[in-house]
């Protein structure tokens, strides 16, 4: 099937809310994906951070080609060996107590908003930041701090309220004592690679702390092994410390490489507030995701993938800064392999030349160009990039 017959058959037939790039993927290998005409496309944008290992692991096919001999879905009714694993895993990395499967990152964000009312009942205020996305289902979408994407499906969830990014005099004025919880990304992803400063992560915490409310932690985009951390909070919190940590987290991209995954992280206080029956999803924490996702751990581990991060993350990011003294650019920003230029224009044609030379990245909010490159992405892949991005840049007229 060629792109012009596809491309008929979802105008006609799919419901519009994607706007596709020009090409028709046929398939994948490490951190290139081929379309139907052999193209060979660099993905700087891993499937959105979902494909941190690349396309065709070996290592992943084999273990899915194993599950699948044996039953694909088994219900939360009963158990299979690969849930407890996950969750202990999943636990000794980020330093809580428990996990809760999903199938999205928005289902992830779904279930922290309730355990948050739950737990702080009859609490129901939730506070998240400016510019954040937390997804699209309508509690999702009620914290989600971007007026385009709520204004059409007025009115949301009540008891949402939104603070300025990085705003601490903001956060301390709105964070009353009938506040339940503070949502916040570790570092904005759709809101344009924005970290979240220590001082305001601190604060947020130490608010939650006195007034018995929580802080809810997305790491959907940032976590993972993305900032070369398996969250980005560790920069401000090590697993074993219990007053900095957050109380609940959310989780998925990367958590099945692909098969649909996602995980709320929960400390004991939080999950001691749920009872048998009050929570729960079909396909949520599957056989199949849970084996993929704990073979991917195990390669992170055993390819020592977070200090490669760190590493390459770094180099790419020097890369980005040496385009600094060009007229268009404006700002480089990231960490590890979640990185940002922010450009004085428009960047959805630059991605356009970028795709027709064979780099796949994207560009949120107008003008950032976004970067998540799988986490086995080379120095001289990068440096290619680099040179390409560059003449790209070096034509845009400010
Ligand atoms: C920070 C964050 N939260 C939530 C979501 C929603 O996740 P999903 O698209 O898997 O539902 C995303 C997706 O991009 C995200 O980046």
């Amino acid at each position: 099937m060629q792109l012009a017959h596809v491309k008929e058959l979802e105008k006609k037939y799919l419901l519009g809310t994607y706007a596709r790039y020009e090409v028709l993927i046929d398939r994948g290998s490490g951190a290139y994906l081929i379309d139907k005409s052999n193209k060979r496309y660099l993905d700087l944008l891993a499937g959105i951070g979902v494909n941190s290992l690349g396309y065709n692991h070996p290592r992943i096919k084999q273990v899915l080609r194993k599950q699948i001999k044996k039953p694909l879905h088994i219900s939360n009714l009963m158990y299979h060996e690969y849930q407890g694993r996950l969750a202990e895993k999943l636990c000794e990395i980020s330093g809580l107590d428990r996990a809760f499967f999903t199938n999205s990152g928005t289902e992830s964000v779904e279930g922290c908003l309730k355990f948050a009312r739950a737990y702080a009942k009859p609490k129901f205020r939730i506070l998240s930041l400016d510019q954040s996305f937390h997804g699209r289902t309508f509690g999702a979408l009620s914290a989600t701090g971007q007026k385009e994407y709520r204004d059409p499906f007025e009115p949301l969830v009540p008891g949402f309220e939104f603070i300025g990014f990085n705003d601490v005099e903001d956060l301390q004025k709105k964070f009353t004592d009938d506040v339940c919880a503070i949502m916040i990304e570790t570092i904005q992803g759709e809101g344009g690679i924005r970290p979240i400063s220590e001082q305001f992560y601190r604060r947020a915490r130490e608010l939650a702390t006195e007034k018995g409310a929580l802080l809810i932690v997305d790491e959907i985009q940032c976590g993972l092994g993305r900032t070369g951390h398996w969250f980005a909070f560790h920069q401000f919190a090590s697993p074993t410390d219990k007053t900095m940590l957050p109380d609940i987290v959310a989780s998925a991209k990367p958590l099945g490489l692909g098969i649909p995954l996602g995980a709320i992280l929960l400390r004991e206080k939080v999950a001691a507030a749920i009872q048998v029956g009050q929570h729960g999803t079909t396909f949520g924490g599957g056989p199949l995701a849970c084996r993929a996702s704990l073979e991917y751990f195990k390669i992170l581990e055993e390819g020592n993938l977070l200090e490669r991060v760190r590493i390459v993350g770094c180099y790419f990011k020097k890369r980005l800064e040496e385009l600094k003294d060009l007229p268009v650019v404006k700002e480089v920003r990231g960490e590890g392999l979640m990185l940002a230029v922010e450009l004085k224009v428009p960047g959805k044609e630059i991605v356009k030349q970028l795709l027709a030379q064979g780099f796949i990245l994207n560009c949120t909010h107008e003008t950032v160009l976004r970067m998540l490159p799988p986490f086995i992405i080379t120095e001289k892949q990068i440096d290619k990039f680099i040179l390409a991005l560059k003449q790209v840049l070096e034509a845009q007229r400010v």
